[in-house]
């Protein structure tokens, strides 16, 4: 195994706007973390433009790519009205996850499948001004088949439910976290749908990798349960929010971007 490769990492910063928002003030700024991200050696800034405008707005988005000396990730769905504004803000890549007004956070991968044509649509138009496209999408070999066949350059590869059973063996309060209920089953079997969810990630991005896809990966990522991801050779970007945005409140930013990276070396 390579073990020299670089794992880069992109901070979601949108989770300093949640935190703005919680006030509707204007404080804290998430443009005040550009400079600290870069500092600490991040080497994408990632951002998710909701379609609800709950967190990041159409006025950061426009500050952050005007502002940020490192690579802006956006995230957004594939509404034509948001694709236009990226397209018009030019971020060097669009991440196309799906969006439900009613979730706390992206649930589940883009469907591939079922959106096709409105996929289409979106990654000819991000590609024609020069975007490059990833998908956010499970890690499910029918969807990478589907998705290669598409003009992109990545997928990122959902993490959230390997996530999501290792806080709930490792993370006793989790237990009565609701968003972890349908986790709740014994150690055994937890531990070996930890292996098996852990097994499906690698497998499919070895796939995706074989079909020419850079791999990314992220959701529910953290200081404890990242490492075996870091170890899956041909993901090369992990996009990391709530837990680096966590930890800083205690921290600082820096320090919990330098905590991540020396775990990602
Ligand atoms: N990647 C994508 C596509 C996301 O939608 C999110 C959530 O904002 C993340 C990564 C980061 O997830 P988390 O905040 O759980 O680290």
């Amino acid at each position: 195994m390579n073990t020299t490769a670089k794992m880069a990492l992109g901070v979601n910063i949108d989770h300093i706007a949640v935190l703005r928002e919680a006030r509707r003030i204007n404080d804290p700024d998430p443009l005040d973390a550009l400079s600290i991200c870069k500092r600490a050696g991040a080497d994408q800034i990632t951002i998710h433009l909701r379609e609800d405008r709950r967190h990041i707005n159409d006025f950061d988005a426009q500050k952050i790519m005007f502002n940020s000396a490192l690579p802006v990730n956006l995230e957004c769905s594939i509404d034509p009205e948001i694709i236009s504004i990226i397209c018009a803000l030019r971020p060097h890549r669009a991440t196309l996850v799906p969006e439900k007004r009613e979730e706390v956070t992206t649930e589940g991968g883009l469907d591939v499948i079922s959106h096709l044509e409105k996929i289409k649509k979106a990654v000819a138009q991000l590609k024609a001004h020069d975007i490059s496209v990833s998908l956010f999408i499970d890690p499910d070999e029918a969807i990478i088949e589907a998705s290669s066949k598409l003009d992109i350059d990545m997928v990122e590869l959902h993490t959230g439910r390997y996530a999501n059973i290792y806080a709930m063996l490792n993370t006793p309060l989790s237990t009565t976290h609701h968003s972890l209920v349908e986790f709740e089953r014994p150690r055994s079997e937890l531990t070996k749908m930890l292996a098996d969810s852990l097994e499906q990630i690698k497998d499919v991005a070895y796939f995706a990798h074989q079909k020419g896809l850079l791999v990314a990966a992220g959701h529910g990522l953290n200081y404890q349960n990242v490492e075996a991801i870091r170890d899956i050779n041909v993901i090369k970007e992990l996009n990391i929010g709530q837990s680096i945005i966590a930890r800083s409140v205690f921290t600082g930013l820096e320090k919990a971007i330098r905590d991540m990276k020396e775990l990602l070396k």
